[in-house]
């Protein structure tokens, strides 16, 4: 039985520089399917062997030290190409009889990844659909559908909506890359695979939660997508949303599709969407100094590539804990972390050391560069009487494995070839997502408020987002990650 993974859009940046190099890795560890076969479908006639020649080049750059002439060789023999236009009907038709023609007999399992523009992702449902090789229900025939999902909740649900005319739930893989990267699984394995993080995981014992996705480039070449989306949509309806409900779900009743993402839904139900005129006080925008003047971009665009929001779970582990998550571009570094801050201890009886304040416990689960966690806790200072001072213990996925981290899309290419949905988004918690998301983007256009901030590029945003942080009663963990 054959496995096939068509990927519409095969010229663009992701499969060049993402979906080939996570195959081809998967390929060199012998966890891809003997008989599995991989076709692009673009609008370019190519012939096989010239577009196995130039994913070739680009896998060289992309997987640099991994790249074996020969390994590379053996996986493209696998590679095969198609050239169509995903809005002719016929087109499709066409492919399906190319697949007819280069898979075994019975055909296995058809994997079809939307990884084009976002404006095209309906026409090519439908005409998966009109051309018979959706087959709602069908268990071997899968969809990956790539980021934007949707602009807002009303076009995720129409997304979603033709998405269900053809396929079925199950048979559906909304990609949200953060939920790939290992540093990501493994809030839940911290949690929930130990004893001592979960009594102290709640109210009682948690002041706050800090979520920060920190880029120091800038748009780059994107500007012209980027101007339309802005950082909120960019980063935040899925990306950092992910993160926080991996951090403030409860535990699943098993590691499965189904129960996982309940439960995260649960999370995404219990916050409250801010009220128009919340916004002001709930959330800070920026953005960067000389964004107006790159490609693509508007002279007077109005854009955020800085956002700073407080979010609030009303449940009953988390009632009162705010989580504060912000994230932007050309920011002093790169770094993706999540920090538990925890309460005061509710008497102190010793003294802070000199030139030092008090600071209570934090965990601080860093998701990339420096994957790894660390613990803040407070420390007898030596020889000085009983004085404390803030110490760390320092746990680095580097150092503690000998194996470098995998990319998100190999992860998620294997869910997918397994049929395993847990790290994809399933319908219901993009809309809600959406739902959070929406009236801070309209409140940001109806009322302008509150004000976009131009920050200086290298810093950690506008200096409103400490204030509004104070404000909040809380302070901005700013901490650029030490690799070792
Ligand atoms: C993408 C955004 O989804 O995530 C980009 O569109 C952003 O703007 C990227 O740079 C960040 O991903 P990562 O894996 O580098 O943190």
């Amino acid at each position: 039985m054959s496995t096939t993974i068509v990927i519409f859009g095969a010229s663009g940046d992701l499969t060049s520089r993402k979906l080939i190099p996570a195959l081809y890795r998967l390929a060199r560890k012998n966890r891809l399917p003997d008989d599995l076969r991989v076709v692009g479908f673009s609008r370019t006639p190519h012939s096989h062997d010239a577009w196995r020649q130039r994913l070739g080049e680009s896998t060289a750059q992309f997987t640099a030290d991994d790249f074996d002439p020969d390994a590379w060789r053996e996986f493209a023999r696998r590679i095969y190409y198609h050239a169509g236009d995903i809005l002719q009907a016929d087109d499709l038709a066409r492919l399906g009889q190319f697949l007819t023609e280069i898979e075994d007999e019975p055909p296995g399992v058809r994997i079809f990844y939307l990884a084009t523009a976002p404006q095209y992702f309906e026409p090519a449902i439908r005409h998966l659909g009109a051309a018979g090789l959706s087959c709602p229900g069908d268990h071997d025939v899968r969809i990956v559908v790539e980021k934007p999902f949707g602009t807002n909740r009303r076009s995720a649900r129409q997304l979603n909506d033709t998405l269900h005319a053809c396929f079925a739930e199950h048979q559906i893989y909304r990609i949200d890359h953060y939920l790939g990267k290992e540093t990501v699984q493994n809030i839940l394995v911290l949690r929930f695979a130990n004893t001592i993080f979960e009594p102290v995981w709640n109210r009682t014992y948690i002041d706050h939660v800090q979520i920060t996705a920190a880029e120091d480039v800038r748009v780059g070449r994107r500007g012209a997508y980027y101007d339309q989306a802005g950082v909120l949509r960019d980063m935040f309806q899925n990306h950092l949303l992910q993160l926080l409900t991996f951090s403030a779900m409860e535990a699943p009743v098993r590691f499965e599709a189904d129960a996982v993402r309940n439960e995260k839904v649960k999370v995404l139900e219990a916050m409250r969407p801010l009220a128009p005129d919340e916004v002001a006080r709930y959330t800070v925008r920026g953005q960067y100094r000389g964004y107006r003047k790159e490609p693509g971009v508007s002279p007077e665009s109005q854009t955020a590539t800085f956002a700073a929001l407080r979010l609030d779970i009303e449940n009953w582990r988390w009632q009162g804990v705010p989580f504060f998550i912000r994230s932007g571009k050309a920011l002093a570094c790169r770094t993706t972390q999540i920090l538990i801050q925890f309460r005061r201890p509710p008497h102190l009886l010793f003294e802070t050391a000199r030139n030092e304040r008090f600071q209570a416990n934090r965990l601080l689960i860093q998701i990339q560069p420096a994957e790894g966690i660390q613990l803040y806790f407070q420390t007898k200072v030596p020889d000085a009487g009983m004085q404390t001072r803030l110490t760390n213990l320092d746990f680095r996925f580097r150092e503690q494995f000998a194996r470098s981290l995998p990319d998100a899309y190999e992860r998620l290419l294997l869910d997918v070839l397994a049929g395993d949905p847990s790290l994809f988004a399933r319908s219901d918690e993009v809309e809600l997502a959406w739902g959070i998301i929406d009236p801070i983007i309209d409140a940001w256009h109806s009322t302008g408020q509150p004000e976009l901030h131009i920050y200086e590029p290298g810093s950690w945003g506008p200096e409103a987002s400490s204030q509004w942080m104070t404000n909040h009663g809380a302070e901005w963990f700013d901490l650029c990650p030490v690799l070792k």
